[in-house]
């Protein structure tokens, strides 16, 4: 086995040399260039005027309806802390993004996890929880698109459904959709935002995974009450978010450098999948996966004779970093772990395979 330093599929991150450096700096350049005064005081508590703009245009809402972050996890802060409090139940997926786990436990949320199949989450069993065991949700946090960490896509069939035992039993869905953009094949969906006849619908998505990690920019479309109470919540937070790094962002979009960064990151990634799948499939058949259509993640469930944090041991002793799916569940993800090819080169996935499955290997004798 080729001794290389050690690989990380670990970090849901863009690797270096996919970030539109050039057009980050023309982007810097351009905010800067003229008078600062706009940026020199504090702010609006709702974020970068211009920027509030595009993105309300962008979806179709009037800008009052939106909020832009210091990335989106800060939306995501602000809405919990709007509608949940201890003891307020909650669905989640299973599995799901781990810092939603960790922002809801926070708040005293009961979490209720629902299953996900390979065409997202288990709507029977979602209808079950409500109607069967008399659960009545007030938030249901939902990943429809290029799951983290499961990879998966909510079917369009299922969004519709959802969206009705929304409406009929008055739960705020969240609709955590950072990875949208990055769709490698298939047909594009609508998002739930956009589906939304009841006004259930809370969007949050991101410019972490489209410009970079680092600029710390992400925003929330809600109905109207709703935003201008989280908007309150941002003033007596921080005052305003940092509008320099907003007008950065205003300016790659403004420019078209968005779309050339988006085109960039998918073509990258779309090589990465083929390459990991392909690799997983010749190297741990014993392995089940969904090939995602997009995004930064593929999750592998094993044989359940192989423990997750064993597994991901052996493997970090082999200089291969993968994440326990016990990290993105309640109490499951057991057999699974996640692997985030977003920040690993095409040419160094294979040996990250190949050293995975020598460490599963060590278990399965
Ligand atoms: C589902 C999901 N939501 C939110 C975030 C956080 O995004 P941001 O960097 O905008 O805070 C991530 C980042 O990995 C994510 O996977």
């Amino acid at each position: 086995m080729a001794d290389s330093g050690p690989i990380s599929f670990a970090r849901g991150a863009p690797s270096y040399d996919i970030v539109n450096v050039e057009g980050l700096r023309s982007a810097t350049r351009a905010a800067a260039e003229g008078e600062l005064k706009w940026a020199t005081p504090y702010g609006s508590a709702a974020g970068f005027e211009p920027l509030r703009e595009w993105i309300a245009t962008r979806h179709g809402v009037d800008p009052t309806r939106v909020l832009v972050t210091n990335g989106s996890m800060q939306a995501d802060a602000f809405l919990f802390a709007e509608l949940v409090s201890p003891g307020t139940d909650v669905v989640i997926e299973s599995p799901t993004y781990d810092r939603t786990l960790l922002g809801l436990r926070e708040c005293g949320a009961t979490l209720h996890a629902v299953d996900l199949e390979s065409d997202g989450i288990n709507i029977e069993a979602l209808r079950s929880l409500i109607e069967d065991g008399g659960v009545r949700p007030a938030l249901a946090h939902i990943l429809p698109t290029f799951h983290n960490p499961a990879g998966c896509t909510l079917s369009l069939a299922k969004r519709v459904a959802l969206l009705e035992i929304a409406a009929e039993y008055g739960i705020t869905v969240f609709e955590d959709d950072p990875y949208i953009d990055i769709r490698f094949t298939g047909e594009p969906l609508p998002r739930l935002l956009d589906l939304d006849k009841s006004g259930s619908v809370v969007y949050a998505s991101s410019f972490s995974k489209t410009v970079c990690p680092g600029i710390r920019v992400g925003y929330l479309v809600a109905p109207q009450e709703l935003a201008a109470a989280i908007t309150t919540r941002a003033l007596n937070t921080y005052i305003s978010p940092s509008m320099l790094a907003q007008a950065v962002v205003y300016e790659f979009c403004a420019s078209g450098e968005f779309e050339r960064s988006v085109a960039t990151v998918k073509a990258a990634l779309a090589e990465r999948v083929a390459v990991l799948s392909a690799s997983l499939r010749e190297r741990l058949p014993e392995a089940a996966f969904v090939e995602p259509e997009g995004g930064y993640f593929l999750w592998v469930e094993f044989p359940q004779a192989i423990d997750s944090l064993h597994l991901t041991a052996a493997a970090k002793e082999r200089g291969v970093i993968v994440t326990p799916g016990t990290e993105f569940t309640v109490d499951g993800g057991k057999h699974a772990v996640r692997i985030a090819y977003s920040g690993v080169g095409a040419s160094e996935i294979d040996e990250g395979v190949a050293r995975l499955a020598d460490a599963y290997h060590s278990l399965a004798q």
